[in-house]
């Protein structure tokens, strides 16, 4: 790739602004100053530095999130949304989140530039599990956990997948954990709504091989961890026999 384009991504500048950088003599490539802003560099193969420091050139970039609410899981709106709350150095890699939670919805948001894996995550396919928390207006019983395992018919018809619900504690307002395995709109609060009862907070905190890490306060992120990355790319393996994704 340009070394521009690669400086560019990596925050350091518009490609004018990094055009500037290089002609200024602080880049090197393998100790060699580079001042032409097309010389080709291998960032996984060549050392790149800038003012000494070594550029760590990262293709794609994780984030969790503990979602707050009040916020659009989406990259851009009239509303605040979620890549508002990145970090600049952050926002320069184009993340953008892995599927929606609602306005109202708080916690696990994981938001990335790969879009391969997302895709995955997304897939109906590959049915990867996402487990809510939730306080409920009115009592659970054990016959919605059954209704739940069942699957449940939803306003516009469409039978749910089905789903785990436990009961966490019951009363005019129970506490519950519920796994689904798809993402339709509003899933959980219709399905609830099914059974005549109402959401009143929703909270995820699990996806896939990935909990919600307790020490973020709302609103906060921090990078998935190598090991974490390598979790959800297992947990999702690409179907190679089509050798495309599935
Ligand atoms: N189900 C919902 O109803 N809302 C969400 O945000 C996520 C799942």
């Amino acid at each position: 790739m340009r070394i521009d384009k690669m400086l560019a991504n990596m925050g350091y500048g518009t490609r004018k602004e990094v055009k500037k950088l290089l002609k200024s003599g602080v880049v090197k490539v393998d100790d060699i100053i580079v001042k032409d802003p097309k010389t080709q560099v291998n960032p996984s193969e060549q050392t790149v530095t800038v003012w000494g420091e070594e550029v760590e050139y990262k293709q794609f970039i994780y984030f969790m999130m503990n979602k707050p609410p009040g916020v659009i899981s989406a990259t851009e709106d009239m509303e605040e949304t979620v890549i508002d709350l990145l970090e600049e150095e952050d926002r320069v890699f184009a993340p953008f989140p892995v599927g929606r939670l609602d306005k109202d919805t708080e916690g696990l948001l994981l938001l990335t530039n790969d879009g391969q894996l997302a895709h995955q995550l997304l897939s109906p396919k590959k049915h990867v599990p996402k487990t809510y928390f939730a306080i409920i207006d009115g009592e659970v019983t054990k016959e919605d956990i059954e209704t739940f395992r069942r699957g449940v018919v939803l306003d516009d018809g469409y039978e749910t997948k089905p789903a785990k619900l436990v009961i966490l504690s019951a009363g005019l307002r129970s506490e519950v954990e519920v796994t689904i395995t798809e993402g339709k709109f509003h899933q959980v609060k219709r399905m609830f709504q099914a059974v005549g009862k109402r959401v009143v907070y929703l909270k995820r905190i699990q996806m896939g091989p990935l909990s919600l890490d307790p020490t973020l306060a709302l609103g906060e992120y921090r990078e998935l961890t190598e090991e974490e990355v390598e979790q959800l790319k297992q947990y999702v393996p690409l179907d190679t026999k089509k050798g495309n994704l599935s």
